[in-house]
């Protein structure tokens, strides 16, 4: 097998397994792709810290940008805006193909970067942003690209998913539960992103911009998050015979002038007990699919976890690896259907 340099930007619990899954099943991912995925570095800010798995000291530097050069597949695993866009454009321009999971840079600058790779004909995937290891970007831009999807519904951020199920199930306060969520490493270091839907609106966004083929800003998707939901509105929910769960929500809708177009937003919705999206207890993630031709699809799994989102990266990375084996065009994402992001009226609050 000839030898694919993929170099890996960062090593915490996800770069971590994704490095172990690159060694470890070194022969079985050569023979599947027909090339060699060979690690030629990790680049970390701290070269000697304690990683989650035992790794080859000499793989680390702290040089990023050098190891960049010369990649034929780069992994973008430091989160974070910068420095990681710029050597995403950097490793892009140099001609390797792009694997990224930071769902807060695509949500912000991911036409940006879809643009730069269609440039010079590289693959820049981020299946692992979304939901981690649930293949769901892929689905909808691939395997329904011949059908009109007309909303895509999901439980995209597990901490409050968590929060929220611990409250309905358990009859936790809000506090106890998010500090049971805290305690368990469930939360983002920044809890408000978790709680206010920030980090679900980024999904959002990603969804939405896939979904229909037209970028989505975040700041056009609607923003509400879980702070303010009590013990007795859930148990007043229940009664009623709905579970209130954090829903990001991407739609074709009809303004009230008859204008079509799309609405991206997130807040707690109600879903009726016997909706597929109830059952979503715990940390889990599920997305919800309505399609013309397809009619109803779930896609449930963890949406969070090191060797989970692995799996997502992996999967991106074998992706562009057979690209180098077999050649054509990367997969960046068109961007043009050009529909209007309409505000959000008056739309559903229960499902
Ligand atoms: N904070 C995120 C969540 C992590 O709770 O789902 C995964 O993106």
């Amino acid at each position: 097998y000839r030898d694919l340099r993929v170099a890996l930007l960062g090593c915490g619990s996800v770069g971590a397994q994704v490095a172990r899954l690159i060694i470890e099943h070194g022969d079985e991912l050569a023979a599947r792709i027909g090339a060699r995925l060979t690690l030629s570095g990790i680049a970390v800010r701290d070269t000697t810290a304690k990683r989650d798995v035992d790794l080859p000291q000499e793989l680390f530097t702290s040089d990023a940008e050098r190891l960049v050069q010369g990649s034929d597949i780069v992994i973008e695993l430091m989160g974070g805006i910068e420095p990681a866009k710029t050597l995403i454009l950097q490793a892009l321009q140099g001609g390797a193909d792009v694997v990224t999971a930071n769902k807060a840079l695509i949500a912000a600058h991911g036409p940006e970067l879809a643009e730069a790779a269609e440039q010079v004909g590289a693959q820049l995937s981020y299946e692992a942003s979304v939901a981690a290891a649930i293949p769901i970007l892929r689905p909808l831009r691939e395997s329904l690209a011949g059908d009109h999807i007309t909303r895509v519904m999901g439980i995209v951020n597990g901490s409050t998913n968590y929060i929220l199920d611990r409250m309905d199930r358990f009859g936790d306060s809000s506090e106890d539960a998010m500090r049971v969520a805290s305690e368990l490493g469930y939360l983002e270091a920044d809890p408000t992103l978790d709680v206010e839907g920030y980090d679900a609106a980024q999904k959002a966004t990603i969804l939405a911009s896939i979904a229909f083929h037209t970028e989505v800003p975040v700041d056009a998707v609607y923003r509400e998050g879980i702070a303010n939901i009590t013990l007795e509105q859930i148990e007043t929910a229940k009664q009623a015979g709905y579970v209130i769960k954090l829903l990001a929500i991407a739609e074709r809708i009809t303004s009230a002038d008859g204008e079509h177009g799309v609405s991206a937003r997130v807040y707690p919705a109600l879903i009726r007990r016997d909706h597929p999206l109830a059952a979503v207890y715990g940390g889990k993630n599920a997305v919800f699919v309505e399609a013309e031709a397809a009619g109803e699809l779930m896609f449930y799994g963890a949406g969070a976890g090191g060797a989970e989102t692995a799996s997502a990266v992996l999967g991106d990375v074998v992706s562009a690896a057979r690209r180098h084996v077999v050649g054509g065009p990367g997969i960046a994402g068109s961007l043009h259907a050009g529909l209007t992001i309409l505000p959000v009226g008056e739309v559903n609050t229960s499902y």
